[in-house]
């Protein structure tokens, strides 16, 4: 018997057998692991980055890390990424972005409301990052919950005429427009603001079609947060493949829901998954505690 099951129902002992190489997944299927992060090793680390590869979502249950237990837990997995903008930073810890609309010791840490739109961590840089981990501290007395969806699996399901349309073609991410104005930046013009944004973050041109360099999966590398134009078309031919391309893998049936539990810490296959949080009601207090990172496989394998 399987001591892994889905999301929700956690295993006890082990961790589940990898599927085999040859059998492409059927698409996102977060699993739920009752594992306690301190006691993995490096051979339990690797074996957890091949899960995440194939099964693009881990949730382990019943976490109880302390700041620097979950540090050690990212090392072991990969190679942390600080956020490039260090308001982000945890102000001990600067391989913790953190999420927060709740003051820490009376100062506001982090940024409030952040990842609320369809995007891959990073994707505005050359290298975007191979996993993302969140561990929510604080949950909001109401559901709070991230939406993900398997571009592997979107791109499976792409119609064959859009495949040929995109065959060969780079689109160019930049995420600008999503930078949040901090009490900092009063009195500054807003072309600065962006300005700045691109010195530190120019935007990247990727690939719509890459391939995983674990899985071999192909995957349509775009989201409707990030990606801003097709290159190569004409900006009119670039903006109708974007919004076929959007319309297509949003569709609610590619949409995967899952729901944050007390406990949970989440990681992820940023190469595959695009995601998306869910808002935070007004007067609700929520933090979480994200950390990035690298693993040792180029982004892509073409
Ligand atoms: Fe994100």
């Amino acid at each position: 018997m399987s001591d892994a099951g889905p999301a929700g129902a956690p295993a006890r002992e082990s961790l589940p057998p990898l599927p085999p190489p040859e059998v492409a997944p059927p698409g996102l299927t977060p699993q739920a692991l009752a594992l306690d992060l301190r006691t993995v090793d490096d051979a339990m680390a690797a074996r957890l980055r091949e899960l995440c590869y194939r099964w693009k979502l881990l949730v382990f249950k019943g976490q109880d890390l302390t700041d620097e237990e979950y540090i050690a837990f990212a090392r072991k997995v990969g190679t942390p990424e600080p956020y490039f903008q260090d308001h982000y930073h945890h102000p001990d810890h600067p391989e913790i972005f953190v999420s927060s609309n709740v003051p820490m010791d009376g100062r506001k840490v982090g940024v409030a409301g952040t990842g609320r739109m369809w995007h891959a961590d990073y994707s505005f840089f050359d290298r975007p990052l191979a996993f993302t981990c969140v561990f929510p501290k604080i949950l909001p007395r109401v559901k709070r919950e991230t939406y993900y969806v398997d571009m592997a699996r979107v791109y499976r399901e792409l119609p064959d005429a859009l495949k040929k349309d995109i065959a060969g073609l780079t689109a160019f991410n930049d995420a600008w427009d999503y930078y949040k104005v901090q009490p900092w930046d009063i009195d500054r013009a807003v072309r600065e603001l962006i300005d700045q944004w691109h010195r530190e973050a120019p935007g990247a041109s990727h690939p719509l079609v890459v391939r995983h360099p674990a899985t071999g999966e192909d995957i349509l590398y775009c989201s409707s947060g990030f990606t801003k134009r097709v290159e190569g078309v004409t900006a009119e031919r670039g903006e109708a493949l974007l919004r076929e391309l959007f319309a297509f893998a949003e569709q609610p049936r590619f949409k995967h829901c899952q729901p944050w539990e007390e406990g949970d810490l989440f990681m992820w296959d940023n190469r595959t998954l695009i995601h998306h949080a869910s808002s935070v009601p007004a007067g609700e207090q929520s933090r979480s505690y994200r950390i990035s990172l690298y693993d040792e496989l180029p982004f892509r394998a073409s």
